[in-house]
């Protein structure tokens, strides 16, 4: 069987066999296939789709064409968190730690920013000298020492994803629920967790806005689990504005450290609890969602939780001096400027696309994987959705490196914020939990 018989029959309707996905899988991660017919069969898939079976052979060949981290001799429950992506999504740099304190082992493999989306990677290495490319031995030992490891999808880890979501990326079929089901999972199952917590996006800043299209993402993901004895949850969690006030990278590690301290916006520290509940549970260190969130409490006010991040900071390379005096150790922006509201109102609207774009264009995201971020630049966003203004008050603050820089991200701001005479409606922070046993609502 060719590759072109494959895309031709997927182009018309068919299915391709476990074995065929299998021996597709293993010749993309040898690089043995040509781009333009790989190219051809995602976009057949994104227009024809998977069937559940081959989501699942695809998935698997994809973990199966590189290595694990092999955690199974740990007696803990290994946990980790995956966000789907979104804008001011700093909640794995809190998470990670806090529920590591609390006794569950977190290896957690994030990813970097792309499109408007940041990446926790490109946030973690604001700091100085922190290393996110660590061996999968070194990772390893990190995780039986210290209870967790932030590191990047190396090399070793789902090689056929790697090339796989590259060739997405460039060829428009990013936003295809088996393709993304797969891509996440194969890489998610490759550090051989106990129970997997998504936090699926959903609103204008997430990759699939609609409502429905993440519920069947998070669904997807959950039977993907369920096939490897990996119990999922999700919860589908709002990416209809900004996460926090934060809104880049430096300036979103130091909010994380606020968080840490027991501080921090209250929809960080909100989501970062809810969150961190579901992996206390899952890991077996807590009974009850409520047991857990009191003791990832007690975690936030004794200082435990930053003393984990001080941890792993200093295990990384990192400077740990930057738990207690972030801005004296990150990379601080040249120029900030107050973006202010141009007329009374109300907030109805801060688009989290645009702000996403505004970072990218003033040099804090990536257009490309090869860009280099500049992690100084950004926002800080103090007026959400709700929020009663008069002409003049500061809505924001950008965070530049020279007059063009912040000539870009006021533009962003322009395109991001409406202010208008009606109160928008209250959205939920999270609208779904979803699981196993099935969908619920009213969180
Ligand atoms: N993140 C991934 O790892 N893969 C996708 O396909 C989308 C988001």
């Amino acid at each position: 069987m060719t590759l072109r018989d494959l895309i031709e029959r997927k182009r018309d309707g068919g299915r391709i066999t476990a074995d065929e996905w299998r021996d597709f899988t293993r010749d993309l991660a040898a690089g043995t296939l040509a781009d333009y017919q790989v190219s051809a069969l995602l976009m057949a898939i994104f227009f024809r789709g998977m069937d559940d079976d081959e989501t699942v052979a695809l998935m698997d060949g994809m973990l199966h064409s590189g290595r694990s981290l092999d955690l199974r001799h740990l007696v803990v429950g290994r946990v980790d968190k995956h966000s789907t992506g979104g804008v001011g999504d700093k909640i794995s740099l809190i998470l990670a730690p806090l529920v590591a304190a609390c006794g569950v082992a977190v290896p957690m493999m994030s990813g970097r920013g792309l499109g408007h989306t940041g990446g926790t990677l490109d946030k973690l290495e604001s700091i100085p000298g922190f290393d996110t490319r660590l061996s999968l031995e070194v990772a390893s030992a990190q995780v039986e020492r210290l209870g967790c490891a932030l590191i990047g999808q190396t090399g070793e880890i789902a090689p056929a994803d790697k090339r796989l979501y590259a060739m997405r990326d460039a060829t428009g079929t990013v936003e295809a629920i088996p393709l993304i089901a797969a891509s996440i999972m194969s890489k998610k199952l490759a550090e051989s967790l106990t129970g997997l917590v998504l936090d699926v996006k959903t609103g204008a800043g997430a990759f699939l806005p609609k409502l429905d299209d993440s519920l069947r993402l998070a669904q997807t993901m959950i039977a993907l689990g369920a096939r490897y004895q990996c119990p999922v949850v999700a919860l589908l969690t709002d990416m209809e504005s900004p996460l926090g006030e934060a809104c880049g990278n430096a300036n979103e590690v130091e909010e994380s450290i606020a968080t840490l301290k027991n501080g921090g916006p209250s929809d960080v520290r909100e989501l970062t609890l809810r969150l961190g509940a579901e992996m206390l549970v899952l890991g077996g260190a807590a009974a009850t969602l409520g047991e857990a969130r009191g003791r990832l409490e007690t975690a936030l006010g004794n200082g435990a939780a930053l003393e984990k991040f001080r941890d792993i900071v200093t295990a990384q390379g990192g400077d740990p001096r930057v738990c207690d005096d972030p801005v004296a150790v990150l990379r601080q922006p040249a120029i900030r400027e107050s973006y202010r509201a141009a007329r009374d109102g109300v907030v109805q609207r801060v688009e989290p696309r645009a702000v996403g774009r505004g970072i990218t264009a003033m040099g804090g995201g990536r257009s490309t994987m090869d860009d280099v971020v500049d992690p100084s630049v950004g926002f800080r966003i103090f007026a959400r959705p709700g929020r009663a203004v008069r002409v003049g008050d500061e809505l924001a603050v950008i965070e530049a490196r020279d007059a063009d820089c912040a000539a870009r991200g006021r533009a962003a701001l322009d395109a991001a914020f409406t202010v208008g005479d009606v109160a928008p409606p209250v959205r939920a922070m999270i609208s779904h939990r979803v699981s196993s046993a099935g969908v619920e609502t009213g969180h």
